[in-house]
């Protein structure tokens, strides 16, 4: 006997009129009337509801690829961290903070020591967070300060009071940047403590973060002018939300499948607990993107794409997914048709400059990779040598041995899933991530040049696609000629 409800639909009929779900190979950008010139091209964008980003790039919360050190490159360079979840929450807060305390104009979680200290300790202090002074607290009442230049020739169990200078120039909250500038030169000092009326400590102004606003022009902060930052957790890690919420900008909603009845209650939670912009993800349909912003309120941002990623196997193992390009147009889709105007992240594929323009002009707003930043030194995996060349280790975090760590077990393969969804290996070494990003930039501007669009909104109103056929795909690499890298001749 068929059911009632199997009796309404017919198997057949399923695979008429399939839509075609296209990925990054399939397609190309049309050329377009270009009316700036690729350095005009403005490509600044936002992120998040409440945070811009100077270039769309964002580096995946991997434990292969974004850590603190690759948060600060892509802050630095104007793009977006997001730090793994793979980790003890304590361990995560550390990276977090370790992003806030690169550069502030004040900065105000200050490391201090105490006059009963001894100058071991001190000298211990400065070199586990790699600086070169410690303004000296009693309580909170600032007593001193100790440089490292007074520490280097000093008897090391001698106490910090012995050695401390003791006359400290200091300023009031309400110091500007030019008059700290004009003080720290004045006195030839490096550091510039500020204090209440009372001489309490309340933050740190330092020659060093002035210098780095000049180097790195680009730079995406908040307002206390510390580098933005952002982070990983797991919708049912609610503790881990709260407690990281104090330390970073934005947190990402780290979940391969978000569409799910528990996942989007458990976010709910998160959403009324937090004060930081919330990205979900990830997405890979119309449907899913229309749950994600109807049934939750405050969502700032969205992580598109299932299954695209380098290391993925879960659509090649499960034959389910949805490919970041096409997922990338069918959620902003639905965004339209609500009228929400939440920033997309496309995530997963990207492999050149070229997908990274097909994924903005598909909708997205910003771009989330994995494999174009592990290559990086900034990213944690480990440099090996094979065959004279370097590279860089990379891996999913559904791979086993990823998972064996187990903090992300609730994002792949949950114990009853029992299955891997990724893969590790090796990934050239490119060098320093800011040179990865330049070269980054300038082939977006071009890309976006020939598409004939000025920014980001101009791309997704001007940009029209054509299919590659598979014998296209041949004639649109190097073919007829032999590469210096390669020992036989590309023909066909
Ligand atoms: P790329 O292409 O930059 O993609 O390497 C990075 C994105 O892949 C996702 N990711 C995974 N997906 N199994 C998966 O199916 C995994 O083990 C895995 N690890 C990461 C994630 O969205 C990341 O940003």
């Amino acid at each position: 006997m068929v059911g009632k409800s199997l009796r309404k639909f017919s198997f057949s009929r399923k695979f008429e009129a399939l839509e075609a779900a296209l990925t990054f190979q399939d397609v190309i950008l049309l050329p377009g009337l270009a009316e700036v010139e690729p350095s005009q091209v403005n490509i600044k964008t936002n992120v998040s509801k409440n945070h811009t980003l100077n270039v769309p790039f964002v580096s995946s919360p991997m434990d292969t690829v974004t850590e603190s050190e690759m948060a600060i490159a892509l802050a630095r360079e104007g793009g977006l961290g997001v730090l793994h979840r793979n980790c003890t929450v304590e361990e995560q807060i550390e990276m977090a903070k370790k992003v806030k305390r690169a550069e502030a104009v004040v900065i105000r979680d200050v490391i201090t020591v105490a006059p009963s200290q001894s100058v071991a300790e001190a000298m211990e202090l400065m070199k586990k967070h790699n600086i070169s002074g410690l303004p000296v607290v009693d309580g909170k009442k600032l007593v001193g300060i100790l440089t490292g230049r007074d520490a280097r020739f000093a008897n090391l169990d001698l106490k910090v009071e012995r050695i401390m200078t003791k006359k400290v120039i200091t300023a009031g909250e309400d110091i500007d940047l030019e008059k700290a500038k004009e003080i720290l030169h004045q006195h030839r000092i490096e550091k510039l403590p500020i204090v209440d009326e009372h001489g309490l400590l309340k933050g740190l102004i330092t020659f060093k973060d002035i210098s780095l606003r000049g180097k790195y022009p680009n730079a995406v902060r908040d307002d206390e002018g510390q580098l933005l930052c952002a982070a990983a957790v797991s919708p049912f890690d609610l503790d881990r939300a709260k407690k990281l919420d104090k330390y970073v900008d934005i947190l990402v909603i780290d979940v391969a499948h978000f569409h799910n009845v528990r996942v989007i209650e458990a976010t709910s939670k998160i959403l009324s607990e937090v004060k930081a912009d919330v990205i979900v993800g990830n997405l890979g349909t119309y449907e899913a993107a229309e749950d994600a912003i109807t049934k939750l309120d405050g969502v700032a941002g969205l992580r598109v794409g299932l299954g695209s990623g380098s290391i993925c196997i879960t659509t090649e193992v499960m034959k389910a997914g949805a490919p970041t390009l096409y997922a990338v147009s069918k959620v902003a889709d639905a965004l339209k048709d609500h009228g929400a105007e939440i920033p997309i992240i496309a995530d997963g594929g990207i492999r050149s400059v070229g997908d990274i323009t097909i994924a903005l002009a598909a909708g997205a707003s910003a771009v989330m990779a994995g494999n174009l930043f592990a290559r990086c030194k900034e990213a944690p995996g480990t440099i090996m040598a094979i065959g004279g060349r370097y590279y860089k280790q990379y891996r999913g975090m559904g791979s086993p041995s990823a998972m064996a760590k187990r903090y992300t077990l609730d994002r792949y393969s949950m114990p009853a899933k029992g299955i891997a969804e990724g893969v590790e290996g090796w990934v050239p070494y490119k060098g320093e991530a800011g040179a990865v990003i330049q070269e980054l930039v300038v082939g977006l501007r071009a890309s976006m040049g020939y598409a004939g669009a000025k920014n980001i909104h101009e791309l997704w109103e001007k940009a029209k696609f054509a299919i590659v056929t598979s014998a296209g795909a041949q004639e649109t690499r190097p073919h007829d000629i032999i590469l210096p890298s390669e020992s036989t001749e590309r023909t066909k």
